[in-house]
């Protein structure tokens, strides 16, 4: 049988809020007591995975004084020295403080934009100390409940600003860091500014220094817009805009439901592996899910574990898909190969195109021949080919 045990070449990662979730929802109060950063670093070193990511506020509470702020961030080094655990990537906690409630970089109180700044800055230079190579900006409180609240073309010039402030920063510190800005629809804002991957594309087109700033599509977050995960993911990636990546589970529009990865949606999962293992994709495989609130701490070392095993098992079975000789009849049956040839052959000129004739009747009842290649991606996930 294959082996599906992760390895840090496997390059997964995980948040800190991820496994460090204490099942706080709106409903309920926590299942789960904290969790220490550095055990949370030894945990997963020991699952195999190869990076831990944070917001700010994971490592050091808001508010901490400098002496408890160092003595975390030695705690927690301590522990990624011991462990040889990398930290690929950090964030910016902009939405649980009160003060953000209207807003973070977007907030119409320009005091609070400022503040915002500041906490971006301030954590920014912590992730480059700590060798991040990207910054993910998730704007949960950047949007709006009410339209008429929010002069929206004032709120993207202030998120272009501050992105334009931030890349001028990194260039002028010599800091190795690349912005990956990540979509969602809404929660907790009942609409969020940059709702999905081609919001966010376009917005990042108008910035000064569009090539340091990328995306970080979520699964999750795809699917609660209605959207095609695989089909977002690819274009990002067609974009050279897949800068990182948040892996979980989801079924369909509804709250964010942060699955392990795997769980939801399963046939996109294993596309989305598929197309991820077949592209130049080399960045984290970065998980961000909530371990369920009905488990205790070894149910959230479980779905950690889960989570990572799914990937490989996904990996395995898409090599197989693709080795597959039946497979490869399926597709050439299914004409996938020739959508990569130019519609214009080369030198071609448009009146040899206007010249030709196609034959209408021949073309036009050809069937597609993509129900044997799906049945076949089906059979192979289902593991009974
Ligand atoms: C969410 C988001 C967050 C972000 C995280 C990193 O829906 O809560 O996915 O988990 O990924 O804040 O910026
Ligand atoms: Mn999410
Ligand atoms: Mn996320």
């Amino acid at each position: 049988m294959t082996d599906y045990t992760p390895r840090p070449e496997h390059r997964f990662s995980f948040g800190l809020w991820t496994i460090g979730w204490q099942g706080v929802d709106p409903f309920g109060v926590a299942t789960r007591t904290p969790m220490d950063p550095a055990y949370a670093v030894e945990k997963l070193a020991e699952l195999g995975a190869y990076g831990v990511t944070f917001h700010d506020d994971d490592l050091i509470p808001f508010g901490a004084q400098d002496g408890d702020r160092e003595a975390r961030i030695a705690s927690f080094r301590k522990a990624l020295d011991a462990t040889g655990l990398i930290v690929p990537m950090a964030t910016t906690n902009l939405f649980s403080h009160p003060v953000f409630r209207e807003g973070a970089l977007t907030a119409n109180d320009r005091d609070v934009r400022r503040f915002a700044l500041r906490k971006v800055l301030r954590n920014l230079d912590l992730a480059a100390e700590l060798g991040a190579k990207t910054y993910v900006l998730w704007g949960g409180r950047e949007g709006a409940e009410s339209a008429v609240a929010k002069d929206v073309r004032a709120a993207l010039d202030r998120y272009k600003e501050a992105l334009d402030i931030l890349c001028a920063y990194c260039r002028d510190q010599g800091y190795d860091i690349r912005f990956a800005l990540e979509p969602k629809p809404n929660e907790p804002r009942g609409d969020i500014f940059l709702p999905t991957i081609g919001h966010a594309i376009a917005f990042i087109n108008e910035l000064e220094e569009p090539d340091r700033v990328g995306l970080n599509p979520e699964v999750g977050h795809e699917q609660m817009a209605g959207m095609s995960v695989v089909h977002g993911y690819a274009q990002a990636l067609w974009h050279k805009k897949l800068y990182h990546i948040d892996l979980n589970g989801q079924n369909g529009p509804r709250y964010d439901q942060d699955f392990r990865f795997g769980n939801g949606d399963v046939k996109s999962a294993f596309l989305l592996v598929d197309l991820l293992e077949n592209s130049d994709y080399d960045g984290p495989r970065h998980f961000d899910f909530k371990p369920g609130r009905v488990e205790d701490e070894s149910g959230v070392w479980e779905s950690a574990k889960a989570c990572m095993r799914n990937y490989l098992i996904f990996a395995e079975k898409s090599r197989a898909f693709r080795a597959d000789p039946e497979v490869a009849e399926a597709f050439a049956d299914a004409r996938t190969d020739e959508l990569s040839k130019p519609t214009l052959a080369d030198g071609e000129s448009l009146a040899d195109l206007r010249a030709e004739e196609i034959d209408l009747d021949a073309a036009a009842s050809r069937g597609a021949k993509v129900e044997r290649l799906d049945q076949l991606a089906l059979e192979h996930l289902f593991g009974t080919r």
